[in-house]
């Protein structure tokens, strides 16, 4: 799985001397290691490559206790975190849409449950721990809004500031409430998701604050354990692993910590690499640099300076993950698919109708899996596992736009009786 043109993808456990408990940072570009805390660092000091998180010890599925991300403390950089608690999330049967798309399983991992009600809660527990680990006091990220309403919570947790810059009229009313009322500063900013990473970026690179988009590497960490979490949740229920994972992809740091956590796992043999699922990665039409870097065989993607979608979440048109997750995608043997916004809006009910409720951006996860059932890339005979991403009520917007129309009546017995057309008495 990691091929020989990518060396620095290789997870050996060989223990370099600038390891700390047995951790340490690598950069995927060039294989230069460091510390994992001497020094506030997001990419490589040489070349500017992405950094890994790498450990001595690897992955075994006799080590993992209790519920939730910190159940996989063996393999995170801390025993415990800042914790609401989060992770644990259920894996729901949808079995008549299971039907309607004609696959052999479907299973639907709903990171909308997670505390502020998105998988951020996962890579924020592990990451505000690095913080304070770091002795900073001022968290910053950039965010299309669930990443500012995770980083909000978890930094007033621990007590710490926070900052969060988003795009101007493009987050979900959900997630600015949740930043709002856990106490971030928001600013918000013209210009799209991209810009406002370019600043907070640089923000951060000038040591004013302390940043914990995905680009942490850290933050990954927590997200990872979504792939555990399903692997042994699948295993558990359904007696084997699934042959394919779909995700909503944005700034790609999930697929990127999926890769990850299946890469830890074939190294440390807890799992074949025959069993490894398909990363399957789904982008809105308007938004897809990572599905045209996938159909143009590139490397790397291109960005988008104009990107547009009513799943605002992932409106984004320069993924900063994608050195990592391309390959991830490629290597599992998966691909990357876009989808409109009426087959979001369409996903959206038809999980609703399950009782599933989720937000736009993760509903295209299951848009995705339609649209590639239809085009013939997933079989009939594949277990598939969709991963939606935040809850329902993060854009009660989109929620209403998607629903049914509430109807005005009078406050009488005989006014909503004659309304349901029924009889009168
Ligand atoms: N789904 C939801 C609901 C998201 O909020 C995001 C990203 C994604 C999918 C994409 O995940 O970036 O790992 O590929 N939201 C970020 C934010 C950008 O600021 O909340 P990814």
């Amino acid at each position: 799985m990691t091929g020989s043109e990518r060396p620095h993808f290789e997870i050996t456990g060989e223990v370099p001397p600038c390891a700390t408990d047995g951790i340490w940072l690598t950069c995927i570009a060039c294989g230069e290691q460091f510390a994992p805390f001497d020094a506030v660092r997001y990419t490589c000091d040489d070349c500017n490559g992405l950094l890994e998180v790498r450990y001595a010890d690897l992955p075994r599925w006799d080590e993992f206790e209790g519920r939730g991300v910190w159940r996989y403390a063996s393999v995170l950089p801390f025993e415990t975190g800042v914790s609401l608690p989060e992770g644990g999330t259920p894996l729901h049967d949808v079995p008549r849409l299971e039907n309607d798309l004609g696959v052999n399983r479907l299973r639907i991992k709903h990171e909308g449950m997670n505390p502020t009600g998105s998988f951020k809660d996962r890579g924020m527990t592990v990451g505000v721990r690095v913080a304070q680990e770091m002795g900073v006091d001022r968290l910053a990220c950039a965010s299309t809004g669930n990443t500012s309403a995770a980083l909000a919570a978890y930094g007033s947790r621990a007590g710490l500031e926070t900052l969060v810059l988003l795009p101007r009229g493009k987050v979900a009313a959900g997630k600015i409430a949740q930043a709002s009322c856990h106490g971030a500063r928001i600013l918000e900013v013209d210009g799209n998701f991209d810009v406002c990473l370019d600043i907070v970026g640089d923000l951060a690179d000038r040591g004013d604050v302390y940043l914990l988009n995905s680009l942490n590497p850290f933050r990954l960490e927590g997200q990872k354990t979504i792939g555990l979490e399903i692997l042994e949740q699948f295993r558990d229920e359904e007696g084997t692993y699934p042959d394919r994972i779909v995700l909503p992809v944005g700034n790609a740091g999930n697929t990127a910590a999926l890769y990850k956590c299946f890469r830890e796992l074939v190294a440390s043999g807890a799992l074949d690499e025959t069993d490894v699922p398909k990363l399957t990665g789904v982008q809105a039409e308007g938004a897809a640099p990572m599905v045209e870097a996938i159909e143009d065989g590139r490397a790397e993607t291109r960005r988008w300076e104009s990107v547009e979608t009513r799943a605002t979440a992932i409106r984004i048109g320069n993924p900063v993950n994608a050195p990592k997750a391309l390959p991830g995608i490629r290597e599992t043997g998966g691909t990357a698919v876009a989808v409109s916004d009426e087959e979001i809006r369409a996903a959206q009910r038809d999980l609703a109708e399950e009782g599933v409720g989720v937000e736009p951006a993760s509903a295209a996860s299951v848009a995705g899996l339609r649209r590639l059932r239809k085009r013939g890339d997933v079989s009939r005979e594949e277990r598939v596992v969709c991963l939606t991403t935040g809850h329902l009520l993060k854009d009660p917007d989109a929620a209403v736009e998607a629903g049914a129309e509430p109807e005005p009546v009078s406050g009488t017995n005989e006014g909503v009786r004659k309304h349901l057309g029924l009889g009168g008495e």
